[in-house]
């Protein structure tokens, strides 16, 4: 890849103030409110793929946000690079704990991004990730290095559970036929230990619903007397974790798969500070379950974690009220082999045979997907390590992610291809929270890094 480092020197202003303006439209996925700007987003990222140099872009329907397609194909008989990402961000609230507008971005510098880092929603989770792979097809078309032949595809959906995504993939087998998907979505253990994401854990959501009195009743009259939902609700939270925080679900843990002493072993020379962890987010002390590290713990075990939790009285003030209704929202992290419908199936029945007598149940899922493993022997994932070797100069270490792309694992299972996992955000890049930022060096580096993948999966496949 000739002269890489001077096209980005060249070009890297450019590079930075066309990822403002993508930034800067407010494509959040789970408001319908924002449809207009998801729809206008869309339509830039076709433009971005024509600028770059695809020879077709085009906007694909969907019964729920589009998809943005395109191609560059030069040669049938070489291989063919499918890179996902999607365009679509979380919600930005809560608003007032954002240092500057998450719609408005700006530059600031940070301990871990002297060079700056951009501050906006979907920075980092994905517009700033999947915008690398924009730019580097840009630097292969324009210096004639496009060594195989790549196809995009970038949905609107991934933060909402990529329905839509599943609907479309199995529609479109020939055109989406690839021999590697490559997908920067992910992070990577630090900017001087390059990583590659080799697993992410799966997931299962749910809503529930505790119900006790038709209405709402005075605290003092009824108080004692009539089951509280919401101090049932928190009851039987409570009891889904014992005492060594082992999840109590009937038969949650029967596929979980069982690492080797020697895979664990492997595991755990990944540089970790536990100082430099509990600093970065202060708290005094981890937590979690017994006999695991924190590392495996979000990574390669399964989880149970409730996301938010409502009912009764929540204004300014008091109210003394016994609430009819109570609520939380619920997710499960899994590792491979647990099947996400399974978990649901097990969650709910669970849930429902724990309730008290004097409340009703229900159990409502939401979405979820599998976990994926990728394997280090395959011709992907040498190619992505033979990349960082050249960039970085060192070779990355393969390491199991705890989030969750859901749609990995049906890609697998319909394209028959795997998946390499070339992350390039940070934990403390605040994904999903308020000040996401993603750095500029992290940013150039996925740029300069990703032609190499091409060229090294171009030549091991040969
Ligand atoms: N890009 C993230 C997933 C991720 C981030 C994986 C960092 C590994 C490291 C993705 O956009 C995401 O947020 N996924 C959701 C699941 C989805 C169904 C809403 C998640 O993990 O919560
Ligand atoms: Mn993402
Ligand atoms: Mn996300």
């Amino acid at each position: 890849m000739k002269d890489i480092s001077n096209y980005i020197e060249t070009h890297q202003n450019r590079f930075i103030s066309e990822l403002v303006d993508l930034l800067k439209m407010p494509s959040i996925s789970a408001d319908s409110a924002y449809k207009k700007d998801v729809l206008n987003t869309a339509e830039a990222v076709k433009k971005s793929l024509l600028d770059a140099g695809c020879d077709l872009a085009e906007i694909c329907e969907t019964p729920g946000n589009p998809i943005v397609y395109g191609e560059k194909i030069i040669d049938k008989n070489l291989p063919t690079v499918l890179v996902y990402g999607h365009y679509d961000v979380q919600p930005a609230d809560p608003i007032d704990l954002w240092t500057s507008p998450p719609f408005d971005p700006v530059i600031k510098k940070t301990d871990l991004h002297p060079e700056g880092a951009i501050f906006a929603r979907g920075a980092c989770d994905d517009k700033g990730q999947m915008y690398m792979h924009v730019k580097a097809l840009e630097f292969m078309t324009k210096t004639d290095q496009l060594p195989c032949n790549v196809k995009f595809m970038i949905e609107g959906e991934e933060e909402v559970g990529s329905e839509n995504l599943a609907w479309f993939v199995p529609r479109n087998l020939e055109k989406l036929a690839n021999d590697v998907i490559l997908i920067s979505d992910t992070g990577m253990i630090a900017k001087d230990v390059p990583s590659i994401t080799t697993g992410l854990r799966g997931l299962s959501y749910v809503e529930v619903e505790v119900t006790g009195p038709n209405r709402d009743l005075h605290s003092g009259l009824y108080g004692g007397a009539v089951a509280n939902p919401i101090n049932v609700l928190s009851k039987m939270i409570a009891s889904l974790h014992d005492e060594n925080n082992h999840i109590t679900i009937p038969g949650f843990y029967d596929k979980v798969e069982e690492l080797s002493t020697e895979e664990r072993a492997e595991m755990a020379k990944a540089p970790f500070s536990l100082e430099a962890y509990k600093k970065s987010i202060d708290i005094d002390s981890v937590y979690g379950e017994e006999g695991f590290t924190t590392n495996e713990r979000n990574s390669i075990r399964p989880t149970l974690d409730v996301n938010g939790i409502w009912g009764g009285y929540i204004g300014e003030g008091a109210k003394t009220v016994l609430p009819s209704k109570a609520y939380a929202k619920i997710s499960m992290r899994l590792v491979p082999h647990q099947d996400w419908h399974e978990i649901t199936d097990l969650f709910t029945k669970h849930f429902e045979s724990i309730a008290p007598q004097g409340v009703r149940v229900k159990v409502k899922p939401h979405h979820g997907g599998q976990g994926y493993v990728t394997p280090i022997d395959s011709i992907g994932y040498q190619a992505a390590s033979k990349a960082y070797h050249e960039t970085f100069g060192k070779t990355p270490i393969p390491q199991r992610s705890g989030g969750s792309i859901p749609i990995v694992a049906l890609f697998e299972e319909q394209l028959k291809s795997k998946t390499i996992l070339m992350g390039f955000g940070l934990d403390s890049d605040a994904i999903h929270s308020p000040n996401e930022h993603f750095g500029l060096w992290n940013y150039l580096k996925g740029i300069e890094t990703i032609p190499w993948f091409y060229q090294y999966f171009t030549e091991l496949s040969k």
